[in-house]
Protein backbone atom coordinates (compact mmCIF):
# COMPACT_ATOMS: atom_id res chain seq x y z
CA UNK A 1 0.00 0.00 0.00
CA UNK A 2 1.32 3.62 -0.59
CA UNK A 3 2.18 5.87 1.96
CA UNK A 4 -0.49 8.55 0.62
CA UNK A 5 -2.95 5.53 0.86
CA UNK A 6 -1.69 4.57 4.41
CA UNK A 7 -2.38 8.26 5.49
CA UNK A 8 -5.75 8.48 4.04
CA UNK A 9 -6.66 5.36 5.76
CA UNK A 10 -5.15 7.22 9.28
CA UNK A 11 -6.89 9.87 8.74
CA UNK A 12 -9.66 8.75 7.96
CA UNK A 13 -9.65 7.17 11.57
CA UNK A 14 -8.86 9.90 13.14
CA UNK A 15 -11.97 11.74 12.02
CA UNK A 16 -14.02 9.43 13.75
CA UNK A 17 -12.62 10.34 17.38
CA UNK A 18 -13.92 13.87 16.72
CA UNK A 19 -17.36 14.26 18.94
CA UNK A 20 -20.50 16.37 17.32
CA UNK A 21 -20.55 19.73 18.44
CA UNK A 22 -16.77 20.64 19.41
CA UNK A 23 -14.22 22.57 18.75
CA UNK A 24 -11.09 20.63 16.84
CA UNK A 25 -7.71 22.05 16.47
CA UNK A 26 -6.28 21.33 12.94
CA UNK A 27 -2.21 20.71 12.50
CA UNK A 28 -0.34 20.81 9.62
CA UNK A 29 0.70 18.75 6.61
CA UNK A 30 -0.21 16.44 4.18
CA UNK A 31 -1.18 14.10 6.52
CA UNK A 32 -4.05 16.60 7.24
CA UNK A 33 -5.29 17.25 3.43
CA UNK A 34 -6.81 13.78 4.29
CA UNK A 35 -8.17 14.90 7.72
CA UNK A 36 -9.50 17.83 6.15
CA UNK A 37 -10.87 15.92 3.04
CA UNK A 38 -12.77 13.97 5.59
CA UNK A 39 -13.74 16.14 8.03
CA UNK A 40 -15.12 18.28 5.16
CA UNK A 41 -17.58 15.10 4.30
CA UNK A 42 -18.70 14.80 8.11
CA UNK A 43 -19.88 18.87 7.81
CA UNK A 44 -21.57 17.93 4.80
CA UNK A 45 -23.15 14.82 6.32
CA UNK A 46 -24.55 17.47 9.11
CA UNK A 47 -21.66 17.29 11.81
CA UNK A 48 -21.52 20.30 13.81
CA UNK A 49 -17.81 21.41 14.72
CA UNK A 50 -15.19 24.29 14.40
CA UNK A 51 -11.65 23.86 14.00
CA UNK A 52 -8.75 25.81 14.92
CA UNK A 53 -6.21 26.07 12.03
CA UNK A 54 -2.97 25.61 12.69
CA UNK A 55 -1.70 27.23 9.55
CA UNK A 56 -2.53 29.22 6.78
CA UNK A 57 -2.26 25.74 4.46
CA UNK A 58 -4.98 24.30 6.82
CA UNK A 59 -6.75 27.58 6.87
CA UNK A 60 -7.03 27.24 2.79
CA UNK A 61 -8.17 23.39 2.97
CA UNK A 62 -10.95 23.93 5.68
CA UNK A 63 -11.88 26.85 2.99
CA UNK A 64 -11.93 24.09 0.31
CA UNK A 65 -13.74 21.39 2.20
CA UNK A 66 -15.89 24.05 3.91
CA UNK A 67 -14.68 22.84 7.25
CA UNK A 68 -16.03 25.97 9.85
CA UNK A 69 -13.26 28.09 11.31
CA UNK A 70 -12.70 29.58 14.60
CA UNK A 71 -10.12 31.14 16.15
CA UNK A 72 -8.48 31.93 19.62
CA UNK A 73 -10.36 34.91 21.28
CA UNK A 74 -10.35 35.79 25.46
CA UNK A 75 -13.59 33.40 25.31
CA UNK A 76 -12.30 30.45 23.06
CA UNK A 77 -8.93 28.76 24.94
CA UNK A 78 -9.42 25.05 24.16
CA UNK A 79 -10.18 22.54 21.92
CA UNK A 80 -12.20 19.27 22.68
CA UNK A 81 -9.73 17.55 20.48
CA UNK A 82 -6.56 18.23 17.91
CA UNK A 83 -5.67 16.28 15.08
CA UNK A 84 -2.03 16.22 13.41
CA UNK A 85 0.33 14.54 12.02
CA UNK A 86 3.64 13.88 13.28
CA UNK A 87 7.49 13.25 11.35
CA UNK A 88 8.26 10.63 14.18
CA UNK A 89 6.58 8.88 16.70
CA UNK A 90 8.05 6.60 19.08
CA UNK A 91 6.65 3.45 21.24
CA UNK A 92 6.33 6.01 24.62
CA UNK A 93 4.14 8.30 22.28
CA UNK A 94 6.84 11.16 22.11
CA UNK A 95 6.98 12.66 18.80
CA UNK A 96 9.20 14.85 16.66
CA UNK A 97 7.27 18.07 14.27
CA UNK A 98 7.78 20.61 12.80
CA UNK A 99 9.32 19.17 9.34
CA UNK A 100 6.66 21.91 7.38
CA UNK A 101 7.78 24.58 9.92
CA UNK A 102 4.65 24.54 11.88
CA UNK A 103 5.67 23.59 14.89
CA UNK A 104 4.70 26.41 17.77
CA UNK A 105 1.13 26.95 16.47
CA UNK A 106 0.61 23.33 16.46
CA UNK A 107 2.08 22.59 20.19
CA UNK A 108 -0.34 25.61 21.39
CA UNK A 109 -3.48 23.90 19.38
CA UNK A 110 -2.21 20.54 21.17
CA UNK A 111 -1.98 21.99 24.65
CA UNK A 112 -5.53 23.45 24.27
CA UNK A 113 -6.73 20.35 23.21
CA UNK A 114 -8.32 17.86 25.40
CA UNK A 115 -7.19 14.88 23.39
CA UNK A 116 -4.41 15.12 20.68
CA UNK A 117 -5.03 12.64 18.28
CA UNK A 118 -1.80 11.46 15.68
CA UNK A 119 -2.20 10.38 12.09
CA UNK A 120 0.64 9.17 10.27
CA UNK A 121 1.93 6.49 7.53
CA UNK A 122 3.67 3.67 8.80
CA UNK A 123 7.13 4.89 8.36
CA UNK A 124 6.99 7.79 10.70
CA UNK A 125 7.02 4.72 13.35
CA UNK A 126 10.43 4.70 15.14
CA UNK A 127 11.83 2.81 17.67
CA UNK A 128 13.73 6.00 18.89
CA UNK A 129 13.61 9.83 17.82
CA UNK A 130 16.22 11.43 15.75
CA UNK A 131 16.83 10.15 12.31
CA UNK A 132 14.81 13.24 11.41
CA UNK A 133 16.56 16.31 12.62
CA UNK A 134 15.04 17.83 14.81
CA UNK A 135 12.99 21.54 14.01
CA UNK A 136 14.29 24.38 16.62
CA UNK A 137 12.07 27.57 16.20
CA UNK A 138 13.80 30.42 16.77
CA UNK A 139 14.02 34.16 16.95
CA UNK A 140 15.94 36.01 13.51
CA UNK A 141 17.63 38.17 15.80
CA UNK A 142 21.14 36.60 16.98
CA UNK A 143 20.24 33.23 14.72
CA UNK A 144 23.65 32.58 14.39
CA UNK A 145 24.70 32.57 17.99
CA UNK A 146 21.64 30.62 19.01
CA UNK A 147 22.27 28.16 16.77
CA UNK A 148 25.50 27.95 18.20
CA UNK A 149 24.33 27.38 21.96
CA UNK A 150 22.00 24.59 20.05
CA UNK A 151 25.48 22.76 19.16
CA UNK A 152 26.89 22.57 22.15
CA UNK A 153 23.88 20.55 23.21
CA UNK A 154 25.66 17.74 20.64
CA UNK A 155 23.88 18.22 17.29
CA UNK A 156 24.87 19.62 13.82
CA UNK A 157 22.79 22.24 13.46
CA UNK A 158 21.67 23.67 10.13
CA UNK A 159 19.14 26.59 9.31
CA UNK A 160 16.63 25.89 7.62
CA UNK A 161 16.60 28.18 3.79
CA UNK A 162 13.71 28.37 1.52
CA UNK A 163 15.38 29.01 -1.93
CA UNK A 164 18.29 30.40 -0.80
CA UNK A 165 17.03 32.39 1.91
CA UNK A 166 16.49 31.33 5.73
CA UNK A 167 12.75 29.94 5.82
CA UNK A 168 10.76 31.98 7.63
CA UNK A 169 7.64 30.31 9.88
CA UNK A 170 4.00 31.64 10.28
CA UNK A 171 5.29 33.63 13.28
CA UNK A 172 7.93 34.88 11.09
CA UNK A 173 10.82 33.42 13.13
CA UNK A 174 13.43 30.98 11.47
CA UNK A 175 13.91 27.19 11.79
CA UNK A 176 17.25 25.37 12.67
CA UNK A 177 17.45 21.62 12.25
CA UNK A 178 18.77 19.57 14.46
CA UNK A 179 20.66 16.23 13.45
CA UNK A 180 21.05 14.64 16.72
CA UNK A 181 21.54 11.15 15.17
CA UNK A 182 19.70 9.55 18.20
CA UNK A 183 17.50 11.43 21.18
CA UNK A 184 18.23 9.22 24.35
CA UNK A 185 15.63 11.45 26.70
CA UNK A 186 13.38 13.79 24.46
CA UNK A 187 12.10 15.25 27.39
CA UNK A 188 14.87 16.31 28.92
CA UNK A 189 16.20 17.38 25.51
CA UNK A 190 13.31 19.44 25.14
CA UNK A 191 14.02 21.39 28.31
CA UNK A 192 17.34 21.94 27.34
CA UNK A 193 16.75 23.40 24.25
CA UNK A 194 13.97 25.41 25.58
CA UNK A 195 16.07 27.34 28.44
CA UNK A 196 18.25 28.33 25.54
CA UNK A 197 17.79 32.44 24.97
CA UNK A 198 16.55 32.95 21.40
CA UNK A 199 15.03 29.35 21.69
CA UNK A 200 11.01 30.13 20.91
CA UNK A 201 10.02 26.31 20.71
CA UNK A 202 11.44 22.99 19.75
CA UNK A 203 9.66 20.25 17.48
CA UNK A 204 9.90 17.55 20.31
CA UNK A 205 6.33 16.53 21.58
CA UNK A 206 7.19 14.51 24.51
CA UNK A 207 4.16 12.16 25.41
CA UNK A 208 1.37 14.56 24.31
CA UNK A 209 -0.44 12.16 22.22
CA UNK A 210 -3.52 10.32 23.39
CA UNK A 211 -3.51 8.04 20.16
CA UNK A 212 -1.59 6.92 17.58
CA UNK A 213 -3.26 5.62 14.48
CA UNK A 214 -0.55 4.27 12.25
CA UNK A 215 -1.78 3.72 8.31
CA UNK A 216 -0.15 0.01 7.60
CA UNK A 217 0.00 -2.30 4.65
CA UNK A 218 -3.05 -4.06 6.59
CA UNK A 219 -5.28 -1.11 7.49
CA UNK A 220 -4.74 1.67 9.86
CA UNK A 221 -3.79 0.26 13.69
CA UNK A 222 -4.59 2.20 16.68
CA UNK A 223 -2.41 2.99 19.72
CA UNK A 224 -3.51 4.18 23.28
CA UNK A 225 -1.48 6.28 25.40
C1 LIG B 1 4.26 20.42 10.23
O1 LIG B 1 5.10 21.41 10.66
C2 LIG B 1 4.60 19.11 10.86
O2 LIG B 1 4.67 19.10 12.23
C3 LIG B 1 3.71 18.00 10.36
O3 LIG B 1 2.75 17.63 11.29
C4 LIG B 1 4.57 16.85 10.08
O4 LIG B 1 5.66 17.34 9.33
C5 LIG B 1 3.87 15.74 9.35
O5 LIG B 1 3.66 16.08 8.03
P1 LIG B 1 3.15 15.05 6.95
O6 LIG B 1 1.74 14.72 7.31
O7 LIG B 1 3.24 15.84 5.67
O8 LIG B 1 4.05 13.89 6.97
Amino acid sequence: MSREQQKQDAAAKAVEYIPDNSIVGLGSGSTMYWVMQKLGELVRQGMHVQGIPSSPATEQWAKEFHVPLVYFSSDMTKADVAIDGADEVDPDFHMTKGGGGSLLREKIIADAADKLIIAVDQSKIVQQLGSFPLPVEITPFGWQKTARDIQSLGCDPVLRRDRGDPFETDNGNYVIDCDFQLIERPDELHHQLIQLIGVVETGLFADMADIIIAGTDSGAETFEN
